[in-house]
Parts: structure tokens; sequence; C-alpha cells
């Protein structure tokens, strides 16, 4: 059925100083489908995307694409988005201290004749009727500061919408979503189909990708390694073709023994950003000893990466509570303090927190140890080097170099570049806030093994991660939170989905 392709590349090979990011890339999206675009960290989907929205323009890459079997080559986004293409990144890119209607109507709002003023009513008006028809529950006056992430995203598609999409590009719409705001998201997309919109998909959660799309197609070292309809793919299947091998444990947890306490957490207590009064996190105790891995499960607002960030010294004027390592109370009142007694945080989001993304990997990865590898304020370079190296081969951190610049690295390698730095530390007690989040099944699982060797080694290590199978099966003990209070402690054993499900949504036995 050759009428039915709608967009379609030959030999696309797009090439970076130092990596090929696509290798004669051919992929084909059909007329009305979902299509999951999958594959390992780095293969290169990103980048595909970006030549379809025209952030990378024609002659910046090789090889052909065509629309509905007319060969285009779009020199602008603006040109891609008059072909009816629309891309959500996972970087949103709404106006902040604009309203959704100016944001869905930028450069293109009603005005009255040659005036160029903008017709202030109906421009709120007709986006009001789109949300409305969008089912979208946002008003067309509210600030797009204001809104959470969820809804800035569904503003997005608003925008995709009006600007007559055809072709809607969603890359890892839901790393910052919440259960619920992943539904809407899933019934948009829905209603988008049902409106004859054709969709790319492309996310590492392959529940998601079973969930919501009709065909998968897989990259891999920037090639199409295969692909089918998602119904008659299995999971296995998949995750072999993405990494190129078989996944033979996807949780390797091992036993290790587990030591003497190496945290202890007393009376913790966080205010809320900004309801004074109000708690985000409430006495909450806990310890965690050498060699144990404390899983940490809670639903999103429950509280759970404001009690690491405050245990790692990030809010001092805004928590209180007491710190004990090894049995010995410490004060930590900044995260600098937290590092010098041996505490290692890897946050969620690595934008914010994690990375200095205009930095080089090398540099990324020993600047939170500059100390031990200094002689007076003096950078030993061959020290540096060795341990850059080091870290860069045993997480398999796929970059043109160490000079590479952060922000050029795929998503999930910039997660590991996250987690080389406080390695880096070498932390006797290490806290990972969703270390796996963005990062594709083969890395995940080196993640795990990395923490088993962490564990061997005698690290205590608390992870907070709302995957459960993750957490269950990586944890030697559950800790799960609900309004800010830890409510209910699970050994390995009596732990369940259900049961922590049950507790996590504020159950009471
Ligand atoms: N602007 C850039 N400069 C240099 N290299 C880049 C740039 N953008 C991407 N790359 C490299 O191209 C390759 C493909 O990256 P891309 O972002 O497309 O991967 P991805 O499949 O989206 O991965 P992820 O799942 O981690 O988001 C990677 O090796 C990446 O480091
Ligand atoms: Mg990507």
């Amino acid at each position: 059925m050759e009428s039915n392709v709608l967009l379609e590349t030959r030999n696309i090979i797009k090439d970076f100083p130092g990596v090929r990011a696509l290798d004669k890339v051919s992929f084909c999206l059909n007329e009305g489908e979902v299509l999951g675009l999958v594959g390992e960290n780095g293969a290169g989907k990103s980048t595909l995307m970006k030549i379809f929205s025209g952030a990378y323009p024609a002659g910046s890459y090789q090889g052909e694409i065509y629309l509905k079997g007319n060969r285009c080559a779009f020199k602008s986004p603006k040109d891609s988005q008059s072909a009816g293409i629309a891309i959500i990144y996972q970087e949103l890119n709404l106006i902040p201290k604009m309203s959704a209607a100016e944001n869905i109507f930028l450069g293109r709002e009603p005005v009255i004749g040659k005036t160029g003023l903008i017709k202030e009513e109906e421009l709120f008006r007709q986006t009001q009727d789109l949300l409305d028809t969008l089912d979208i529950s946002v008003s067309a006056d509210e600030m797009i500061e204001n809104l959470s992430i969820g809804k800035q995203q569904m503003v997005e598609i608003a925008k995709a919408v009006s600007c007559r999409a055809k072709i809607l590009i969603l890359d890892e719409p839901t790393s910052a979503l919440t259960e619920q705001e992943i539904r809407s998201l899933f019934k948009m997309i829905k209603s988008l189909g049902a409106r004859g919109v054709s969709m790319i998909y492309i996310s590492h959660k392959l529940d998601e990708i079973f969930e919501i799309t009709n065909r998968v197609s897989v990259l891999r070292d920037g090639r199409t390694v295969g692909g089918k309809e998602t119904s008659r793919m299995s999971r296995q299947e998949l995750v072999a073709l993405m990494v190129g091998r078989n996944i033979e444990d996807m949780y390797p947890k091992e036993k290790v023994s587990i030591g003497k306490t190496a945290l202890e957490v007393k009376d913790f207590f966080v205010d809320h950003p900004f309801l004074t009064g109000e708690k985000v996190v409430r006495n909450v105790n806990f310890q965690v000893r050498s060699g144990e891995v404390l899983g940490i499960y809670g639903l999103m607002g429950s509280g759970r990466s404001e009690l690491l960030n405050a245990i790692f010294g990030s809010f001092s004027a805004d928590s209180s509570g007491e710190v004990y390592l090894e049995g010995k109370h410490v004060r930590i009142n900044s995260p600098h303090q937290a590092i010098e007694e041996g505490i290692g945080l890897v946050t969620e989001d690595r934008k914010l927190f994690g990375l200095v993304l205009g930095m080089e990997v090398g540099e990324n990865i020993s600047l939170s140890c500059l100390e031990d590898i200094s002689w007076y304020q003096v950078i030993n370079k061959q020290k540096e080097d060795e341990l850059i190296e080091r870290y860069t081969r045993s997480l398999k951190i796929k970059t043109a170099g160490s000079k590479a610049i952060v922000n050029n690295l795929s998503g999930g390698n910039q997660q590991k570049v996250v987690i080389a730095k406080w390695l880096a530390t070498n932390p006797r007690v290490l806290l990972l806030d969703e270390p796996t989040r963005g990062v594709d099944v083969a890395a995940k699982v080196e993640i795990y093994q990395l923490m088993n060797k962490l564990a061997k080694e005698g690290v205590a290590i608390v992870m907070v991660s709302s995957d459960l199978p993750e957490v269950l099966s990586m944890s030697d003990r559950l800790l799960i939170m609900h309004e800010g209070q830890a409510i209910k402690e699970l050994d390995k054993e009596e732990a369940t989905q259900e049961k922590v499900m049950f507790y996590a949504t504020g159950g009471k036995e």
C-alpha cells in the first residue's frame, strides 16, 4: 500500500564533529498511525526529529525526505510547520510571561485591517474555543508560568492543532508528567488520531509504547534496524532489537552483605516552597545501612525529592532535622558540606541541578572532586584525565570524547555523566533521585549493576524512583511516602506492587 505512506526518508546521514548520528536512515510514517520510535540513548532519535522539524535545515545532512511522495527540503522550522509538521520537545518552548492565547497564536494573531493591532477579544475567544474543543482545561488568558508542565504541554499541542499539523512529533513527552497527566495526554493522542493526525511517539518507557502506538520502529547506532505492528511485537523482541542482544535479566539485583547503619535521618521537616506554614516533608525518620539499598516510593508530590534534597543540604534555611553518619551527628547546611561528609546526590532534573551544560563532559565529571585531584589548588591533569577516562568507560558514556560539550550529548548520556560525576566523589552514602529516568533499557541495567558494585563496596544507597518494578526489584527495603510522611516500611520479601500502591495512595491498615 504505497499510497498510505505519509512521511518517508531515504539514506539520511547526519554528522556531528566526531560522531555520525544518523547513518543512512530509512524511515517511514504511515497516514493515520501512531508510530513508536525507540532506541538506545544516542541512537539518533532526536536528531532525526530535528531534521523533520527543520531545526537542522536541508544542506546540513545528506539524503532525502518525501512528504506524500513529494521530495521536500525544510530550510527552517517555519518551512516544516507550513508543511504540517509540529514537534513537542521535552523542554517546552512556550514563553512563560505570556498567556496561553498569545503563545498559541504568536505571530499569527488576528489583526485589525492593516493597522497591525491585535483583536484581543477575538484572540482569546478563538483560543478558548480551541482549548474547549480539545477538552483542555486551561483558560485562554492564563499565564504560561502558572501552568503545570502537563498543562503547558497541552497548550503546545493546541498550538500544533491550530497550525493544522498533520504530523505531530512527541519526543519523550511524559518524562515530567504525573500519572494523571499521562492519562490525559494519551486521551489527547487518541482524539488527535481520530482527527486524522499522524504521530511519532518517542519514549524509553516500553509500557507506553505498547499502550499507545500502532507500530514501532527501532533505531540503533543511527540506523533503522527493524519494526512492525506493535501488537505483533513482544517486549523481549523489542528490547533485543534496541540493544542488539538479549537482555536476560532486567533487574540484576545481587545479594550483598549488609553492614552497620551508615546514615540515619531524624525528624526531617521541609517547608512548602510558597505556602507559609505548610510542610512538604513531615517528620520523616529512617536509616540505611552500609551495602543496603533503601528504595523510597511515593507519588508525585509526596515529598520524596524534597526529602533527598533537604538531607543533602540544598534547603538548609527551609528544612530541619538531624543527620547521623555512622552514628556521628553531622551538621549539613549546604551541598558542599554534604559532599565533604561523603554524601552524593544524583538529581532528577539533570538540566537544573546536575550538570553545567555549556561545559565539557570531562570537566563536569571532575568538577565535584577537584580537591582530590589537585595539589595546592593546581589540578593534576593526568589524574583528571585518568578519572574521566575511567568513568566514561565504566558507564559506557557515548560521547565524541571528554572534550565534547555536555549539551550536545543525547538525553540519556547526559544522565550517565551526572552519575559519573557523583561516583567520582567516592561517596559513603549515595542518594539517587530517579536515576534511570530517560535512560534506555541497556543503560538501566548498567546503572543497576553499578548499584550492586557500590553496595558491595559498602556504600549505602537511597533510591527514589517512580518506576515500581525497578524500585521493588532493586531495593532491600522500601519506604513509602504519602503527602510528606513516611507512612510505611516494607521488607523486600513482603513488598508487592499492590501493597506499595495501597500505601502510596494513602491507604491505611
Ligand atoms: N548538537 C550536537 N553536537 C554534537 N553531537 C551531537 C549533537 N546532537 C546529538 N549529537 C550526538 O548524536 C548522537 C545521537 O543523539 P540523539 O540526541 O539523536 O540521540 P537519541 O536517540 O535522541 O538519544 P536519547 O534517548 O538519549 O535522547 C549522540 O551520539 C549525540 O551525542
Ligand atoms: Mg533524544
